[in-house]
């Protein structure tokens, strides 16, 4: 519906919070406020819409939150939203509440649900915000940057203990679909071997002749990070350790990895982000997904969006191989 005159926005935060929302959040107000909107926000993604969980925000409301993690509004994962019902429902509460553009804050999830309110009326337009960076229109999506140093530090310490114990450790990282956390930790941590959920077919066997192969010529420790796609890291330690005889532990980062303190990069980016999700919707934009690709900040229609899939570049995967060794 290009061309409808916006008056009112709504903010949402949808699926696995990440650290950088509340940046964004902060930017829609802040630049729905100064130039003339009104701001409302919506608790707990597209739940709380459907519930009716709106409220107004102010400039002040956003005072103080650029540097925290999680999501002020909150989030959910919402099965309703998904259904064509729950779809009707949600734009005739955009309507009853004067929404007239929406900015969604999420995955691809999110974006699907953020397609259909466009289709029926709602102006809406996406900002990539996962840990996981799995948003193919996009290099860059909120929260990948913090979760990623967060993981980073972690092994960094599991690795000193490991050396100090001549050990096998296996670290397990976010990412269930995605393996780009346990590329960049792999290649940041120096790991002897990265397990993704695009590579489901990894040969155990091979590990273990690599571990003994490494033992024999003296190195202290063996660093495995497993994506959270491939799992079972306590019995995959207890089958390593079995068959080379190395002492074996798994640590599983979990959720600590989608908290903490955004980044500056994380801060800015989704700054800008915000920013610019307002102005397509006063630009009378519908249907579109913000993103940053080749050093530029650009905007997609939703559809094409959905349509791409992200790869594991085969070129980075190989470095982290070769640099391993
Ligand atoms: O938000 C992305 C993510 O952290 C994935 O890496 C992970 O697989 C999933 O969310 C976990 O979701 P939940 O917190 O709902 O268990």
């Amino acid at each position: 519906m290009a061309g409808k005159v916006i008056r009112t926005i709504g903010v949402l935060t949808s699926g696995g919070d990440a650290p950088g929302m509340n940046a964004a959040i902060r930017a829609v107000v802040r630049t729905g406020l100064g130039k003339g909107l009104k701001v409302r926000g919506i608790r707990k993604g597209y739940q709380g819409l459907l519930n009716e969980e709106i409220i107004d925000l102010s400039a002040r409301d956003v005072s103080d939150t650029i540097q925290r993690g999680g999501t002020i509004l909150q989030t959910a994962r919402c099965e309703e939203m998904r259904t064509e019902d729950g779809q009707q429902k949600a734009a005739a509460i955009c309507k009853k509440y004067g929404i007239d553009g929406l900015v969604v804050i999420g995955g691809d999830g999110s974006f699907a649900g953020a397609q259909r309110l466009a289709n029926l009326g709602v102006n809406t337009v996406g900002i990539p915000g996962t840990i996981d960076l799995d948003i193919d229109c996009t290099e860059y999506t909120i929260g990948f940057d913090t979760a990623v140093n967060t993981a980073m530090e972690a092994i960094d310490k599991v690795r000193d203990t490991s050396t100090s114990h001549e050990r096998c450790s296996i670290i397990e990282v976010m990412g269930r679909d995605a393996g780009y956390l346990a590329l960049w930790c792999g290649i940041a941590n120096g790991a002897e071997r990265i397990l993704l959920p695009e590579e489901h077919d990894y040969d155990e066997k091979i590990i273990i002749e690599d571990i003994q192969e490494n033992r024999r010529r003296g190195k202290k420790n063996y660093i495995i990070i497993n994506a959270e796609g491939i799992g079972d890291s306590i019995n995959m330690a207890k089958r390593i350790e079995e068959a080379t005889g190395m002492e074996t532990r798994a640590t599983i980062i979990g959720h600590m990895q989608r908290g903490g303190s955004p980044t500056c990069k994380d801060r800015v980016y989704a700054s800008i982000m915000g920013a610019m999700a307002v102005d397509l919707l006063l630009e009378g934009k519908s249907n579109r997904v913000v993103g940053y690709r080749h050093g530029q900040y650009v905007d997609f229609d939703i559809d094409e969006a959905l349509g791409m899939k992200k790869v594991i570049p085969p070129y980075q995967y190989d470095i982290a191989k070769l640099l391993a060794l």
